[in-house]
C-alpha cells in the first residue's frame, strides 16, 4: 500500500513510525514532513490546504491510503476533495469536522443526542451574552464558537473575566471564529482523552491519555498545544469508558449519521470525570498532539491496520490488541514558548540515542541545516518512553531527556505525576 500523510509535527512523526514498521506499508510519503520523519518516510513540499494540490499529488503518486494528522485541512474539505476524486481517506468531512470548528454545533449534536455535557447558550450579540453571565454568575466559561487554535476558551473565576472575554471576543481577538460565542456551566473534575475510531456506523476505542495542557510544573503557567502526555489514563476505568461509549460516542456517531453527515476518522473526546461519571467537554476530529506519540508507541504496526478497516468502513472486522503497557512523553520547547522565543537554535545528542518501540524522540518543530538539527517552532520534540509500567516509561523518556544536548530548550519534569 501506498501511503500519504498529510502534517509535519510530533503527531505525524509518530503516526508514520507506526505505520512504516507494517508489512503492508510499500511507499511511505509525509507531507510536508520534518528531519525526524525524513528517517522512516519520504518527504514532500506540498501546500496540505489546497485541495487541488493535495488530489494531483496523491494521484500522480498513485497513493492508495491518505490519512490526514491535523485539523485545518479537515475543516478545509481535503477530506471530502479527496474521496471525490476517488482516493481512500483517514478522515472526517469538512461537514463532520464542524464537531471540532463549531463548538454550538457540537452543542447541539449532543442536545440531540442526549451525550452528558455542560449546560450552554449561544450569543450573536454581546449585550444578550453580557446579561446571562450576570444571571449566571461565575465561574462560567466563554469560548470564541469557531477554530482559535486552541486560544478561545476561557474559564472565567469571576464575573469581571467574563464580561471581559466577551468583549474580547467580540471585539474581533479571533476573526470571524468569534462571530459567535458559547457560554457553558463549569464543570468540575478531572480531565482525560479518549480517543475512538469510526468508520461511520460502527466505534472501536482505541486509547485512553491525559495531557499537561500548562508550560510550568505542577501545572502552572499558560496554556499550550500540550507538555507531556502518558497512556493509558487510570482515571478512565472501564466502567467509565463503556458509559462513554453507550451515552456519548456511539449516540454521536449515530446522530451525525442521522443527519447525512458520517463522522469517519479519529474522534477524539476531552472529558470532564467526575464521582465516576464523565460528561463532555470538547470533542476533535484528529489525534491529540502530543497524545497521538503516545498511543503510537504502544499501538505500533496495528495502527495502519486499524486506520485502514475505519477508511475502507470494516471497524467492526478488527480489533485493537493492547499489550498491558505504558507510555508517557515529554515534550521539549523553546525557551519562551508559549509566548516568543527564537529560531534556530542547534540541538545535538539526537544521533546517538536508541530508537526502538520502547524509546522514541518524535520531532515536530525542527529543520535541518549543514547537518545538523536546529529548532524552529515552539514544541520541537517529544522523548517518549513505554514499559510494562508507568515508572518504566516514564524513566525512559526522562533518560531521553536527559541525553538531549540543547540549552535553549526546556520541559516539564512532573509529566505523569498524577498517574505517579
Ligand atoms: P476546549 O478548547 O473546549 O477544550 O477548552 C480548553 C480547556 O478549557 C479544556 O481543556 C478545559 O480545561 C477547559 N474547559 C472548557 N470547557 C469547560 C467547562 N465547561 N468547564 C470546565 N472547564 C472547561
Ligand atoms: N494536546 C491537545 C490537542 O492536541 O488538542
Amino acid at each position: 500500500m501506498n501511503i500519504l500523510i498529510l502534517g509535519s509535527g510530533g503527531r505525524e512523526h509518530a503516526l508514520a513510525w507506526a505505520i512504516r514498521q507494517n508489512p503492508k506499508c510499500d511507499r511511505l510519503i509525509v507531507a510536508p514532513g520534518n528531519p525526524g520523519i525524513a528517517a522512516v518516510a519520504e518527504c514532500a513540499d506540498l501546500d496540505i490546504l489546497s485541495r487541488a494540490a493535495v488530489c494531483e499529488f496523491a494521484q500522480e503518486n498513485a497513493i492508495d491510503l491518505v490519512v490526514v494528522g491535523p485539523e485545518a485541512p479537515l475543516a478545509a474539505g481535503v477530506a471530502d476533495a479527496l474521496r471525490g476524486a476517488g482516493l481512500l481517506v483517514f478522515g472526517p468531512s469538512q461537514a463532520a469536522a464542524q464537531l471540532e470548528a463549531s463548538k454550538s454545533f457540537t452543542k447541539e449534536v449532543c442536545d440531540a443526542c442526549g451525550a452528558p455535557t455542560a449546560a450552554w447558550a449561544r450569543f450573536a450579540d454581546a449585550q444578550a451574552a453580557h446579561d446571562y453571565v450576570a444571571e449566571k454568575g461565575a465561574p462560567i466559561v466563554v469560548k470564541a464558537d469557531g477554530l482559535a487554535a486552541g486560544k478561545g476558551v476561557v474559564v472565567a473565576e469571576t464575573l469581571d473575566q467574563a464580561h471581559e472575554a466577551i468583549d474580547m471576543i467580540f471585539g474581533g481577538a479571533f476573526g470571524d471564529s468569534g462571530a459567535e460565542v458559547v457560554i457553558e456551566e463549569f464543570m468540575e473534575g478531572e480531565e482525560a482523552s479518549f480517543f475512538i475510531l469510526s468508520d461511520g456506523v460502527n466505534c472501536l476505542p482505541i486509547g485512553t491519555a491525559q495531557d499537561h495542557k500548562r508550560v510550568g510544573e505542577g501545572d502552572t503557567g499558560p496554556n499550550t498545544g500540550g507538555m507531556g502526555a502518558y497512556s493509558p489514563a487510570p482515571v478512565l476505568s472501564q466502567e467509565i469508558q463503556d458509559q462513554v461509549m453507550d451515552q456519548m460516542i456511539r449516540p454521536t456517531v449515530a446522530e451525525m449519521a442521522r443527519r447525512g453527515t458520517p463522522f469517519q476518522g479519529v474522534l477524539f473526546a476531552g472529558l470532564m470525570i467526575k464521582d465516576g461519571r464523565a460528561r463532555l467537554v470538547e470533542y476533535n476530529v484528529r489525534f491529540g498532539d502530543p497524545e497521538c506519540q503516545v498511543l503510537m508507541i504502544r499501538l505500533g504496526a496495528q495502527a495502519l491496520d486499524l486506520i485502514h478497516a475505519c477508511a475502507e468502513g470494516r471497524l467492526d472486522q478488527v480489533s485493537a490488541n493492547w499489550a498491558d503497557d505504558h507510555a508517557l512523553t515529554v515534550v521539549l520547547a523553546t525557551q519562551g514558548y508559549p509566548g516568543d522565543y527564537q529560531k534556530g537554535s542547534v540541538i545535538k545528542g539526537l544521533a546517538d540515542l536508541p530508537e526502538d518501540s520502547f524509546q522514541m524522540v518524535f520531532h515536530a518543530g525542527t529543520a535541518e541545516k549543514d547537518g545538523v538539527i536546529v529548532a524552529t517552532g515552539g514544541r520541537v520534540l517529544a522523548a517518549t518512553g513505554r514499559g510494562e509500567t508507568l515508572q518504566l516509561a516514564h524513566a525512559r523518556a526522562y533518560a531521553l531527556v536527559d541525553a538531549i544536548d540543547w540549552p535553549e530548550g526546556f520541559c516539564r519534569r512532573d509529566i505523569g505525576w498524577r498517574a505517579l
